[in-house]
Formats: structure tokens, C-alpha cells, sequence
């Protein structure tokens, strides 16, 4: 995965900017499938940011090594992560924007809904998570996979409840798609499908 975001500096003239998320539980290809799209839309003339959460500049990139690498409590947590996406928003997101680049995110709010939904109670986090500051995504997509693509890292912190908390997350997003209007595409097969599938979907939300 990159370090932090890819953007050009060039205003795009010819479109609106558009916010663009793809989401999942661990090992579904997310960050393959970004790069892929940004890719794909940059081969057709649109000026792209790619980036991540937790991360998005220096200070994010700082906090996402603190985050992923100790254990802290929920809400100590829960804080992080959303003090992470206000600075990714006001520094690399909405400046993006404004320039009319299409922004691929790797995660986003429907990580915290998920994560530390099931952990802190889903009612409260989904108050925090979705206060005004938060930009609405133009789409969010949930990456579905049957199983995980690759093997769980029994040293991530975020992956080492395994196979079941695996798909205790996958259904959380399941159920949460339905309810907030997460687009749910599948995300198995060969890349070059997922793409396929994934450009099929964005492309009339995002062009224009
Ligand atoms: P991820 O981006 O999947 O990176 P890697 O592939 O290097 O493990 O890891 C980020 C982890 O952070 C992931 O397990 C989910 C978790 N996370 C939350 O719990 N809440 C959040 O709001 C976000 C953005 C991520």
C-alpha cells in the first residue's frame, strides 16, 4: 500500500469533484482496487487523489502508526481515528475537491461504523462518526468477498480475532450497507473483473 496520497496539482476544469470510498473487512483487495481505479480514470483524463485511512498526510500517516502498531482503549481510539479524518478532510480531501480531482479513499466512515461500532455501541459511534464535518462520500462501496483473499495477520491488532471476527465484520457491513445506502459489489474473481464491476457502478456517478 502507499506511503500516503498520490495527487496532480493541475485544476480540472472539465469536472465537479467527486468523493469516491471503498470499503471492507481486511484482506478484500481494497488497496489493489483503488490503485487499479485510479488508474483506469486517469487513463480516461481525470485528474485523481488516492489516499488512505488512517492516513492522508505526515500527522495521519504519524497517528495510523500509533493506531495500528498499540493498543489503546475504545474511546481513546474511536477519538483518533475521527480526529484523523477532520485533518484528512481539511488538508488533502476537501482541497482535492475543490480542485475537481476525482478522490479514491481506502476507508472511511464506514470503517469506524463497523469497528468501533461493534465495540463502543453502534447508536453513539454512528452520532460521532457522522456529524456534519464528515463529508458525505458522492458513493461508497463495500467490497464483498465470500472469504478473505489473502491470510489474516494474527499480529494485527485489527485482524487477530481471525476467521470469525473476519466474518462478524463482513456481515456488520452487510447489514450496514443496506441501511446507509453502501453500494455492495462483489469482490471475487480475478482483479481485472473486480475493476470491470467497480467502473461499471462509479462511472455514471462520478462523471459529469
Ligand atoms: P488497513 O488500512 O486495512 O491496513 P493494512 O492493510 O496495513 O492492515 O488497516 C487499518 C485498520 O484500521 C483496519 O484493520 C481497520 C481499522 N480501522 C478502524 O478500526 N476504524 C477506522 O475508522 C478506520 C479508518 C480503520
Amino acid at each position: 500500500m502507499n506511503a500516503g496520497p498520490s495527487s496532480t496539482t493541475i485544476v480540472d476544469d472539465h469536472h465537479r469533484g467527486a468523493l469516491v470510498v471503498l470499503e471492507g473487512p481486511d484482506r478484500v483487495g481494497k488497496s489493489t482496487q483503488v490503485e487499479r481505479l485510479a488508474q483506469w480514470f486517469r487513463g480516461r483524463g481525470r485528474s485523481v487523489s488516492v489516499s488512505r485511512e488512517p492516513g492522508g498526510d505526515a500527522l495521519g500517516e504519524a497517528i495510523r502508526t500509533m493506531l495500528l502498531g498499540e493498543s489503546v482503549d475504545g474511546w481513546t481510539e474511536l477519538f483518533l481515528f475521527l480526529a484523523v479524518r477532520a485533518r484528512h478532510l481539511s488538508s488533502v480531501i476537501e482541497p482535492a475537491l475543490s480542485r475537481g480531482e476525482l478522490v479514491i479513499l481506502d476507508r472511511y466512515t464506514p470503517s469506524t461504523l463497523v469497528y468501533q461500532g461493534a465495540q463502543l455501541g453502534e447508536e453513539l459511534v454512528t452520532q460521532l462518526a457522522t456529524l456534519p464535518v464528515f463529508r458525505e462520500p458522492d458513493a461508497t462501496i463495500v467490497l464483498d468477498c465470500r472469504e478473505p483473499l489473502a491470510a489474516l495477520d494474527s499480529a494485527d491488532r485489527f485482524e487477530h480475532s481471525g476467521l470469525t471476527g473476519w466474518h462478524e465484520r463482513r456481515n456488520g457491513y452487510r447489514a450496514l450497507a443496506r441501511r446507509h445506502g453502501w453500494l455492495l459489489i462483489s469482490g471475487d474473481g480475478p482483479p481485472e473483473l473486480v475493476t470491470k464491476r467497480l467502473v461499471e457502478t462509479l462511472v455514471k456517478r462520478v462523471t459529469g
